[in-house]
């Protein structure tokens, strides 16, 4: 909220000093000299990852509604989760001489030479939803999105508390994102801290299902057929848990009561088999960026600030609070 604020009153300074400057060129913020352009005339490309989820089509709607709704025009591709497409991409955006390029990476890792021919080009860049590992935080103006980390903690506290007590061994398959992806790389590292102090609780198997619900139910069938003996599933987003049901329920299995599942997400599907009790726990991430990155750009363009980290506010649900809150979901 803090941060949100932060970007506003950095906004609304910067409109006020270019109203005093009668249209002289405003000045410089994080993001350059700022373009001052109207917002019709503003084009930002942005460089998706594919369709592989629910969250990602919930995403890429939000994000063209929000421009739509902006009248900023909007350049827009999607990777189909291979990052020399999104590589592509972004330097086509560079060769059009867009205002701003925005993208969410695939993967963490490689993106230091496409960002510098943006840096070369002064088109700033915005990363949104996923980050990289650049060194060199130059290379983009604000990381926009979600606390990976602490989703995967979430996930984690909920199953410590869930076996609160009890001595006997759980064991626990992973069901990870994509390999190399910031989501999967955290929700790992989250949710493997949030366990550690419990020594009977065992990650015993853990394999990519790369976000989605054909790969989460493959990757099931096989862990249900190598696995003596599975108590959870923690799958990193929802799209994969509903896969890994499939799978339980084939194999004879009750999803939810003989093995429990835990997801990442909440988008309506998730939800919808957690208020079934298929699944008995979700943390939520949004995928309704839209509107910050908008914050974002028009904040630029007014040669304004913003924060070098933009969080997103989450929540996390149980079967009870998934049957109040489906009626008015949005995605
Ligand atoms: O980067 C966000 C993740 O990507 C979502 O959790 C997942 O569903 C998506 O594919």
């Amino acid at each position: 909220m803090k941060k949100a604020i932060g970007l506003f009153a950095a906004g609304a300074m910067v409109l006020a000093l270019s109203a005093c400057g009668g249209g002289a060129a405003a000045p410089a913020g994080n993001g350059g000299e700022g373009k001052g352009k109207s917002l019709d005339q503003l084009v930002v490309g942005f460089a998706q990852v594919g369709a592989e989820s629910g969250w990602r089509t919930a995403n890429t709607k939000d994000i063209q509604d929000s421009f739509k709704e902006a009248g900023i025009q909007l350049k827009f591709s999607d990777a189909q989760q291979k990052q020399e497409n999104q590589i592509k991409a972004i330097r086509s955006y560079i060769q059009q001489g867009v205002d701003y390029i925005a993208f969410s990476p695939v993967v963490q890792t490689g993106w230091d030479a496409v960002l510098n021919e943006a840096k070369a080009a002064n088109i700033p860049v915005i990363l949104t939803d996923r980050a990289v590992d650049s060194k060199d935080t130059s290379l983009y103006v604000t990381f926009l999105g979600s606390d990976f980390i602490l989703e995967g903690k979430k996930a984690g506290e909920w199953l410590v508390k869930e076996y609160e007590g009890k001595n006997d061994a759980v064991n626990v398959v992973q069901l990870e994102g994509t390999t190399g992806s910031a989501p999967a790389i955290d929700r790992g590292t989250g949710f493997a801290d949030a366990i550690k102090a419990n020594p009977n609780i065992k990650v015993v198997a853990s394999q990519t299902g790369d976000f989605t619900r054909a790969g989460g139910k493959q990757v099931m069938e096989a862990m249900l057929k190598s696995q003596p003996k599975i108590d959870v599933v923690y799958a990193h987003n929802d799209d994969m848990g509903l896969g890994a049901i499939e799978a339980i329920e084939a194999a004879g299995k009750v999803p939810g009561k003989d093995i429990k599942i835990i997801t990442v997400d909440a988008v309506k599907d998730g939800m919808t088999a957690l208020s079934e009790g298929k699944i008995n726990f979700i943390v939520e991430c949004s995928p309704l960026l839209g509107k910050q990155l908008i914050d974002v750009v028009k904040t630029l363009n007014e040669g304004g600030t913003v924060e070098k980290r933009i969080v997103t506010e989450e929540t996390t649900f149980t079967q009870e609070q998934a049957k109040e809150a489906l009626p008015t979901r949005k995605y």
